[in-house]
């Protein structure tokens, strides 16, 4: 395991538009707009995980791709819709306008779905490569269910749901932790999880890479609740200040800044600890936590 984030984020980089449908050209604006928010940039976390899990449980990277780019699918999907005037009402993002204001909304929430479905066909089409191979059939149904589970009604979704009720009412720690994990944890810890399934991971390594990821997650939420109240624009790539114009609960409005930045601190040396048993092998994730405790974007 020697590749850095940056040769992972590159493999990514390289390979995201691989996985799409052909377009129909009639529906081209469909396609513009998918790729307008996939190419607009982006920090590819939640790929360059999975590839980093897979390689570290002993998987192929490049059997993985397609899992790893359906989850930068999904992702980037999540962050369209997030942005609608119906949710949380941005104009930047990635260092540039939101889809919907570049394309309307109507497309924004197509390209969303576009980029959802096409995650599910992207896997289904590398599934169907292996029906006469069962054990590696089987992990990469492990992975496309842990990539569904971890995005939707039971994730992602459910998080969303709750962090839009949550507008204007004054919500519990426990409810804020429990939006956190699920809007973002929850693919985070997909995405980890998925690429362990990749690989031949052991039930030891599964279940520490799962503390692993929920530690980390929860960890880069608090990351963007502390930047959405202190960061720079032009580094971020997004507006600041969304949080309390929409009156969001965020672990800066519930606990202030001091108290978010030591629990920052906290979530990020649980996941260092997780990471002991495995030396130098995991030197990559323990880097990725440490590098994401300080970051800026
Ligand atoms: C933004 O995610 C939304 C969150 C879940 C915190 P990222 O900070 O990973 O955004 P990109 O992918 O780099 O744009
Ligand atoms: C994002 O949370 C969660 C998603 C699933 C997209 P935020 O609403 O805080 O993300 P940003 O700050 O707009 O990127
Ligand atoms: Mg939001
Ligand atoms: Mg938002
Ligand atoms: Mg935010």
């Amino acid at each position: 395991m020697d590749r850095t984030f940056e040769d992972y984020r590159n493999l990514v980089d390289e390979h995201l538009l691989d996985f799409l449908p052909n377009v129909d050209n009639k529906s081209i604006s469909l396609y513009e707009s998918m790729k307008y928010s996939l190419t607009a940039g982006g920090k590819r976390l939640r790929p360059v995980l999975l590839l980093a899990s897979c390689e570290f449980a002993g998987g192929d990277v490049y059997e993985a791709m397609p899992y790893a780019c359906a989850v930068e699918y999904i992702h980037t999907y999540s962050l369209i819709h997030d942005d609608l005037p119906a949710m949380d009402n941005d104009d930047l993002r990635r260092g540039l306008p939101t889809n919907h204001k570049v394309y309307g909304e109507a497309i924004a929430i197509l390209a969303g779905d576009g980029l959802l479905t096409s995650a599910f066909e992207a896997i289904n089409k590398d599934m169907m490569l292996y029906f006469d191979e069962p054990e590696k059939m089987t992990r990469r149904i492990k992975a496309a269910y842990e990539i569904s589970k971890g995005s939707g009604c039971r994730g992602m979704v459910a998080g969303q749901v709750s962090d839009i009720e949550g507008e204007n009412v004054q919500y519990s720690g426990e409810m804020l932790e429990y939006i956190h994990l699920n809007k973002t944890g929850a693919l985070i810890k997909s995405a980890v999880r998925a690429g362990l399934y990749l690989g031949s991971p052991t039930s030891q390594m599964l279940n520490d890479m799962e503390r692993y990821a929920e530690n980390l997650g929860l960890a880069y939420q608090i990351a963007d609740d502390i930047l959405d109240v202190v960061g720079n624009p032009s580094e971020l790539g997004k507006e600041i200040g969304s949080d309390s114009k929409k009156h969001k609960n965020t672990y800066t409005s519930i606990y202030g800044l001091d108290a978010s930045v030591s629990r920052l601190k906290e979530l990020t040396a649980n996941a260092v600890e997780v990471l002991q048993p495995y030396y130098d092998n995991a030197e990559f994730f323990r880097d990725l936590v440490l590098q994401l405790e300080g970051r800026k974007k």
